[in-house]
């Protein structure tokens, strides 16, 4: 199957690719992603490092004076009706030597300094002058990536306890995830917004697979009320309608330390302020996020400092943080191959996005029960780092067995493994081909 899979996932990021950026997916998402960005990087460094470096930088490009990486940027040759919200709506003004609507205002989880360092890693074995370009492209993105992290830990520290938090569902990645039920609900729901701004994405996408209106009149609130204050973060616990700290974005952004340690050491700058910033993280992770009672990470609502109740795939990823404490570990060992999860011993499926034995578990609906390569590749990565490499072998073969069988789809059917919305997705195509390269979890978890 390898040779055929890869050349249909090589396909994809050959047809998805806009001349400076990669789409997630040509109808679906015509501009470029943010967290997307990174997952592509990581599988198109194998097959062309150079536009694996471009789409990083484009990204950057984009960044804001303030730190944040947005999490759309647009495309001004794609037009407004052609996604919704777009940039109209967000109406982002002009920054440094940006046109004003050039992005949104939002962030996704910081995936990048991962990806710089896996391109970077990827780059030894494509001769001398590929290895030059990637030492450059490390020193031109290291500053930016620590700007990008210093705004989430500063800015974005809401709750003042060290973690980062989100003020939107888009911000997390798992946009329609059940972890944002409770303080969505807290979040007034105006079904009127809709008739101002109307949804595109009903017109390119099954309605059972997408958020309901209810929820989606809670986003586009959300982000009226942000962008009346200007996009400003100050006092946000006190000001803004949802305050969240979700463990996926944070442990991303932990690991993102551990990466910065790393290309640190490449670009002539300290490793050792990443490290330490790598382990107060984890360590806010566990006191903050960690439920005694049931042994899981959850998201906490900054604003009522509760826990929420779901069990969210997002709760098995602090596994990638490498200095993770072994009950923790263990505890998400525990949590991953119960029914709830069943790693992919009992179901021959990588995990689903949300608890399968839930009344509410739902496996069309995204985020909400479908499987995602992405997470699944993040837990893969957390298991061959912790040393479980049956699990993460099991769990690559059922990713790509998936994937073989169904196509580069941008989710999959939990129970049947059936593709479900966008076809020809560009990160499921990119973590394909590291799936498929990388079969080494000896030299993952050395490396990594
Ligand atoms: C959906 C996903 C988000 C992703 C975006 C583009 O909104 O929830 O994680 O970044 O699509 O692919």
């Amino acid at each position: 199957m390898s040779a055929e899979l890869w050349n249909s996932a090589v396909n994809v990021l050959d047809a998805n690719w806009s001349t400076d950026h990669m789409v997630p997916s040509r109808r679906l998402y015509p501009h470029q992603w943010s967290w997307d960005a990174a997952f592509i990087a990581i599988g198109l460094a194998y097959v062309n490092p150079g536009r694996a470096w471009r789409d990083l930088r484009s990204l950057f490009e984009a960044q804001w004076p303030d730190g944040r990486v947005p999490h759309i940027v647009f495309d001004p040759s794609v037009p407004e009706g052609d996604y919704f919200p777009g940039p109209a709506f967000w109406d982002v003004p002009a920054y440094a030597a940006r046109p004003a609507r050039g992005s949104t205002s939002l962030v996704q989880p910081p995936m990048h300094a991962i990806a710089a360092w896996e391109v970077y890693r990827r780059s030894t074995s494509h001769g001398a002058a590929c290895a030059q370009q990637a030492t450059e492209e490390l020193a031109w993105l290291y500053p930016r990536l620590v700007r990008q992290q210093e705004y989430l830990t500063r800015r974005r520290d809401a709750g003042g306890g060290g973690l980062a938090s989100v003020v939107h569902p888009w911000e997390s990645g798992v946009d329609n995830s059940p972890a944002w039920d409770a303080a969505m609900s807290r979040v007034p729901a105006d079904l009127d917004l809709l008739r101002r701004f109307r949804r595109r994405d009903l017109e390119v996408a099954d309605a059972a697979h997408r958020p309901t209106d209810l929820d989606y009149a809670r986003y586009v609130h959300l982000v009226v009320s942000y962008k009346e204050r200007g996009y400003s973060d100050h006092e946000l616990a006190a000001r803004h309608d949802f305050v969240v700290e979700c463990p996926g974005f944070n442990s991303i952004l932990g690991a993102a330390e551990v990466a910065l340690s790393k290309i640190a050491k490449v670009v002539g700058a300290d490793p050792s302020v990443h490290q330490a910033r790598a382990r107060a993280i984890t360590t806010a992770i566990v006191d903050r996020l960690w439920d005694e009672q049931t042994q899981t990470f959850r998201a906490r609502d900054v604003r009522t400092n509760t826990l929420s109740p779901a069990r969210c795939v997002t709760g098995l990823l602090p596994l990638i943080l490498p200095g993770l404490p072994s009950e923790h570990v263990e505890a998400i060992l525990t949590e991953a191959r119960s029914p709830r999860f069943g790693l992919p011993g009992e179901t021959m499926l990588p995990v689903p996005s949300y608890d399968r034995t839930a009344p509410d578990f739902d496996p069309l609906r995204y985020w909400r029960g479908p499987v995602w390569i992405n997470v699944n590749w993040l837990l893969r990565r957390g298991l061959a780092r912790h040393g479980f490499p049956d699990e993460a072998e099991e769990l690559r073969t059922s990713m790509l067995r998936l994937v073989h069988g169904s196509g580069h789809y941008e989710y999959f059917h939990p129970n049947t493994g059936e593709g479900i919305g966008a076809a020809q997705f560009s990160w499921t195509a990119a973590l394909t081909l590291d799936l498929l390269a990388d079969k080494s979890v000896r030299a993952y978890a050395a490396a990594g």
